[in-house]
């Protein structure tokens, strides 16, 4: 999954949804991402990353979260190591749910990003505002700073990719204007320049929060939106599929 040239990459987060019945729905989703030239992974719960590997060794594979620490007494917890043996080859971090229910925050992220890479894994980093701080006009700060804060040592588009996912929008159905999205967009290349050099241009940013099949094109041609990082929509083939053909011909485009 090289970001390089920054073609669109799609990615799928199930978050706490997935049992061994769903391995089919894995092998539905691989059959599609051999079929279109955009990048495809799926996050699984890490209960489903070694099956999912074994019926899905070409897909790339994420987990969701990874602790920071290489092991040690972390009950309940995962690293980024074992994921990686498991099959993943990436992993999010900093999602707004962990974010809220495990009170994450920005050096936990950069420490698990760095923690991630440490381990041979790409990076998702999420970022995003709730809707007091939209509402405040304070969108653009809050996510730039939390990629700056988040970022980790290092970075580089061989492996990093960040993720735009305003909190009001995920499983909402709602989604920001193009315009909003733009302007977010544009303020993260900005800072990821202004931190990175010339690298920062070659980082994927993706767009998140209520993403589907009939909002994905006009989200995926905006500029600066590099793909697009999916929750709900990721859960079946048949939904998913077509998120994955926008981003194939906004590719082609
Ligand atoms: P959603 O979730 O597509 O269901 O809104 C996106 C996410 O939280 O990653």
């Amino acid at each position: 999954m090289s970001n390089i040239e920054r073609g669109k990459l799609i990615a799928g987060n199930w978050k706490m949804n997935g049992m061994s019945g769903d391995l089919t729905e894995i092998g539905r989703i691989a059959t599609i991402s051999r079929a279109e030239k955009v990048d495809v992974a799926i996050c699984l719960p890490a209960t489903l990353i070694a099956p999912a590997f074994e019926v899905a060794a070409d897909l790339a594979i994420g987990a969701q979260d990874v602790h920071q620490a290489e092991k040690g007494a972390h009950t309940g917890c995962v690293s980024a190591a074992m994921v990686k043996e498991a099959g993943a080859e990436l992993t999010i971090v900093g999602h707004s749910e962990r974010r809220q229910d495990q009170h994450e925050s920005d050096a936990d992220i950069k420490a698990k990003a760095e923690a991630a890479r440490a381990a041979g894994l790409s990076v998702i980093l999420c970022c995003g505002e709730s809707e007091a701080e939209r509402d405040a006009g304070e969108a653009v700060a809050r996510v730039t700073g939390q990629v700056a804060a988040g970022l980790p040592d290092g970075a580089s588009p061989d492996w990093l990719t960040i993720a735009y996912e305003p909190i009001w929008a995920i499983g909402t159905g709602r989604i920001p204007s193009a315009e909003d999205v733009a302007e977010i967009h544009d303020a993260i290349r900005a800072k990821l320049v202004d931190v990175m050099g010339d690298a920062g241009n070659g980082v994927r940013i993706l767009y998140g929060g209520s993403m589907n099949g009939e909002n994905a094109a006009m989200l995926l041609a905006i500029e600066n939106v590099d793909g697009g990082l999916v929750g709900g929509a990721s859960l079946t083939a048949e939904k998913f599929a077509p998120i994955v053909e926008a981003a194939n011909a906004a590719m082609s485009a």
